[in-house]
């Protein structure tokens, strides 16, 4: 198996997004199932692809598969998805297979995907799911549009090409 059908084959994650799933069941804004989580990596892997960032395929999937993992503990205790996530990711990259220098650099990103750092390298993975995760949003089709709490200068009213 692949180290991305080792991903999805993993207990933990499946469970995470199981009850990510419920817990959104009625949810009206994003949501952050594997549509998404699949949404992200494809957006992330043709930026790597136009940008010529060089970074490995298996390395952009884990990271998209994993970036929200820690989301039903954010619904359920009040945590930092981002931080949650990251410390969740960890074990699973590891038990899929990648070595510990993907491993520090997935969970990284995963952890600072909520805003990025002044001065933060536009050719980073870190920026680089911080603008596939918004980019993977259909702001201007979207039924909660005007209650997002998204700040209007963040909102995708169009579709870039
Ligand atoms: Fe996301």
């Amino acid at each position: 198996m692949s180290k991305i059908d080792n991903i999805l084959a993993n207990a933990t994650f499946k469970e995470h997004l199981s009850r990510i799933n419920e817990a959104e069941i009625d949810r009206i804004y994003c949501l952050h199932g594997i549509e998404h989580l699949l949404d992200v990596a494809r957006i992330s892997y043709i930026i790597n692809l136009e940008e010529s960032l060089g970074f490995d395929k298996e390395t952009i999937y884990a990271m998209a598969l994993l970036h929200d993992i820690g989301r039903n503990l954010e619904y359920e205790k009040g945590v930092s998805h981002h931080e949650a996530g990251g410390d969740i990711a960890l074990g699973i990259l590891r038990d899929a297979g990648f070595d510990e220098a993907d491993c520090r650099l997935i969970c990284q990103a995963i952890k600072n995907h909520k805003e990025l750092k002044k001065g933060e390298d536009k050719r980073s993975l870190n920026y680089l799911l911080f603008k596939a995760d918004k980019l993977s949003r259909n702001c201007f089709s979207c039924k909660a549009y005007d209650s997002c709490y998204w700040e209007e200068s963040k909102k995708n009213k169009g579709i870039t090409v």
